[in-house]
């Protein structure tokens, strides 16, 4: 069996800290005419992706959204900007978190719309999990994302393995 690889040294998140800005249109819309849920969750999904792949320079797939609150409705011609950073850097799978604003361009009022917490993996050259280069955290605030990561991880575990469990209970 091939031996485990090693992760590249550890990295603050600001080195892979990643800004996506759309300005929505009259395509983003829902048939209420406000802003679709699922083009806002796209953007959140591309904005962790990136960051993930900034901080293990790998390929990555989403393992799991934690949660996406929508906070308020966003409006067509506003300017939307997804701020993602890597909360925490486990074996080989990370916490993204993402911050929705949006801003109306003509009274330049800005929002906090939404906030997701995204889990990628990091994949080796031949699809499989692999070690990503764990987080220098340089500020209070840093830690507080990590320690809150350290609960919505468990608790995302403990669901995964209760659901495996009565699966194979019920399958006898
Ligand atoms: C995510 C995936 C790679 C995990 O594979 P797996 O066989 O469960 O691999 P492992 O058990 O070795 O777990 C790998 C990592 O994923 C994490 N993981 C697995 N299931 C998870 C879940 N439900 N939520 C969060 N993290 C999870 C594990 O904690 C582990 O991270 P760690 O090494 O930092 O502890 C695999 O399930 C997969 O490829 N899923 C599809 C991903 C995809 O296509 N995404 C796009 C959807 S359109």
């Amino acid at each position: 069996m091939d031996p485990e690889p090693a992760a590249a040294a550890a990295k603050p998140p600001s080195e892979s800290r990643t800004s996506l800005v759309h300005w929505m249109s009259i395509l983003d819309a829902n048939s209420a005419g406000m802003v679709h849920g699922g083009t806002i969750m796209k953007m959140a999904d591309e904005a962790a992706g990136l960051t993930a792949v900034k901080h293990c320079h790998r390929r990555v797939v989403t393992a799991s959204v934690d949660r996406m609150v929508f906070r308020s409705p966003v409006h067509i011609g506003e300017l939307v900007t997804f701020s993602a950073q890597v909360n925490a850097a486990w074996n080989t799978s990370m916490e993204l978190g993402v911050r929705v604003e949006a801003e109306n361009p003509i009274t330049g009022d800005v929002r906090h719309t939404s906030t997701a917490y995204i889990t990628m993996v990091a994949l080796d050259e031949h699809g499989r999990p692999t070690p990503v280069p764990g987080l220098i955290l340089a500020d209070a605030s840093e830690q507080r994302r990590q320690r809150e990561d350290e609960l919505r991880r468990r608790n995302r575990l403990a669901e995964r393995d209760q659901i495996r469990g009565a699966r194979e209970q019920a399958e006898g």
